[in-house]
């Protein structure tokens, strides 16, 4: 029988922790705040703003929301960043992607504090995870490895196999696997013989983002499965990448859509706001 591995729950279980620790901070006078930035009316990047605040609100980070319209200018987003760069009562900025057309995405990003950057998006924290410093990383991929820990699932000297190259998934994603020594291939869409790659890992994670793509051709018996897509299929119903009805019988453990990765995103920055609180309490360099 697969493990199916409980996002929800774990997810859940960080919250707590992140709860008391945000707790304990305020007891001593110190707040633990987020800043989000939106830009635009995109419906999905509402909802998960909306979901953010909603986190930030049972774990008792205060948040910050600053709203702004479909055709701010790119000085004027740098402005507000540049303020809450400065802002000592901030610990966390999170400017939500896509932006609108004409807004250059890694100016943005990269003018964000890396002390302050809690999606591990800027170009010093991904740096910094590339040559094993200190340093927020994305939380997509930070929260499949704590799946991963919390579910006993050992990573040291297992092939692991990524499938897909983004800079928010699948890049930092190989990265983690590699700190945590795992032999690491990203395979992506030009990949020759996906099903030759993904046939040699003990765990595979897709972030493809093609409903239902990955079925039990593409996987070795008993692999460990994470599915950080998020898709719909064709009747409109919340999919992964990986065609879980299928795959169950030959895996040994697997992340469901909904209630696997998805739920770790917000628990990871959550956690980032807490880790950022607690370095600027030691005091920032
Ligand atoms: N858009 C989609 N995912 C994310 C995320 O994790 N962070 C931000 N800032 N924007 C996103």
């Amino acid at each position: 029988m697969a493990l199916v591995i409980d996002g929800k729950r774990i997810s859940s279980e960080i919250k707590d922790e992140v709860r008391s620790e945000v707790a304990a901070l305020k007891e001593r006078g110190r707040a633990v705040t987020l800043a989000v930035i939106l830009v635009g009316d995109d419906p999905a990047s509402k909802v998960y703003v909306r979901n953010k605040k909603k986190a930030c609100e049972y774990t008792g980070i205060q948040s910050v929301s600053i709203e702004l319209p479909a055709d701010t200018s790119e000085d004027v987003l740098l402005g507000e960043i540049s303020r809450l760069n400065s802002d000592p009562s901030v610990d966390g900025i999170l400017v939500q992607l896509p932006l609108p057309e004409g807004i250059d995405e890694h100016r943005v990003i990269g003018a964000i504090d890396p002390s302050k950057d809690v999606d591990g998006f800027e170009p010093v924290s991904v740096g910094a995870l590339s040559i094993g410093l200190p340093g927020f990383v994305s939380c997509t991929p930070a929260g499949v490895i704590e799946l991963l820990k919390r579910s006993g699932i050992g990573i040291e000297g297992k092939e692991c196999v990524v499938i897909g190259r983004s800079n928010i998934v699948g890049k930092p994603m190989a990265m983690l696997m590699l700190r945590e020594n795992a032999t690491v291939t990203v395979a992506h869409s030009r990949t020759r013989d996906l099903r030759e790659v993904t046939r040699r890992a003990d765990i595979l994670i897709t972030a493809i983002g093609r409903a239902r793509m990955i079925d039990r051709s593409y996987l070795k018996e008993g692999a460990v499965v994470i599915d950080c897509g998020i898709n719909r299929t064709p009747e409109g119903k919340l999919c992964g990448d990986v065609d879980y009805d299928d795959v169950l019988p030959v895996v040994s453990a697997i992340t469901p859509v909904p209630g696997g990765v998805g739920p770790m995103t917000i628990a990871m920055l959550m956690n980032n706001c807490l880790l950022s609180a607690k370095a600027s309490e030691r005091g920032r360099q």
